[in-house]
């Protein structure tokens, strides 16, 4: 079994003032809690089991959102990291919840979208070798941790924000390990920005030739809401989308529901919760046999 990390600590300073006291994780996009969006990718990956990991300052109000989760079928946890010294640190923090376990860390602010995406998820998730990371073309490499392939498209190297990037390919913010990545993370050094990077754990696996690539092609979208041009198009982004469709992205009863994790009744309580509201609704048309 596989579980689930959510990072959603950091202090979102590119944010402030929105987030001067409060988590951007909460901060809607559209029509949702950003958190929304990295829960429905681990649940897509059928992944049921999962940590959150958060501040002192944001935690009380994670809980009073999501709670332990069995609303949707999931058991979920909480630890804490109050300062952001990295990514890899998940597995410091997470170790008791993770040891022993294969794992998939997602970051708390990456919203994932795409036709038959979940059949990508529940690939690298079955794989029980190495690592498996998402490689996605981007505009402007040098802000992500950069991943050079060769022809074959196998990985050869991977760069934390290279002045010089060796492609265009950016590493994404969900990664899947196996159960060594507590013990490699340990053997980390902090950079020199100070932090427990998640790219030297990728080249830990990449050294022991167990690093394994998805390209995610054209035709999916990987965004982040870091910045405030960022969060709004992605708000726009999934408003555009659901409006249009008439389906809505990430709404996590619904993924529950259809994968049986929940029952009617479960379903019906959530629909109270919501009452006037376009969630409700959405929702209630689950129940309409012929809703797909
Ligand atoms: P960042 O966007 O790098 O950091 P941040 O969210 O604190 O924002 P800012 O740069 O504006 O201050 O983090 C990416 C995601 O990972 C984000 O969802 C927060 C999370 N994160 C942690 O939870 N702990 C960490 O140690 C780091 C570095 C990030």
């Amino acid at each position: 079994m596989r579980k689930g990390i959510i990072l959603a600590g950091g202090y979102g300073t590119r944010l402030r003032p929105a987030t001067s006291i409060i988590s951007k994780h909460l901060l809607p996009i559209y029509d949702k809690p950003m958190i929304y969006y990295p829960l429905s990718t681990l649940m897509l990956a059928n992944i049921r089991e999962i940590l959150i990991i958060t501040t002192d300052r944001d935690v009380e109000l994670f809980k009073n959102l999501i709670g332990n989760g069995s609303q949707w079928g999931l058991e979920i946890h909480y630890a804490i990291q109050n300062e952001p010294n990295g990514l890899a640190e998940a597995f410091i923090v997470g170790e008791n919840f993770i040891k022993g376990y294969s794992s998939a860390l997602i970051l708390g602010d990456n919203i994932f979208y795409g036709h038959d995406f979940h059949l990508i998820l529940e690939n690298a998730s079955k794989s029980k070798k190495g690592a498996s990371v998402i490689a996605y073309r981007v505009k402007n490499p040098s802000e992500y941790g950069v991943i050079e392939l060769s022809s074959d498209l196998k990985p050869i190297k991977v760069e934390e924000k290279p002045i010089k990037p060796a492609s265009n390919y950016a590493i994404t913010g969900l990664y899947f390990y196996n159960e060594d990545a507590v013990e490699y993370v340990k053997e980390l050094k902090p950079s020199k920005r100070g932090e427990l990077e998640i790219t030297d754990l990728n080249n830990e696996y990449l050294k022991k030739n167990q690093l394994n690539v998805l390209i995610m092609k054209r035709g999916y979208a990987w965004l982040d809401a870091g910045t405030h041009e960022s969060l709004i198009n992605a708000g726009q982004f999934v408003h555009t989308i659901e409006n249009r469709q008439g389906q809505k992205i990430a709404c996590l009863e619904e993924i529950a529901f259809r994968k049986k994790w929940i029952d009617e009744n479960s379903l019906l309580k959530s629909i109270n919760n919501y009452l006037h509201t376009e969630y409700g609704e959405y929702i209630s048309s689950l129940l309409d046999n012929n809703s797909v």
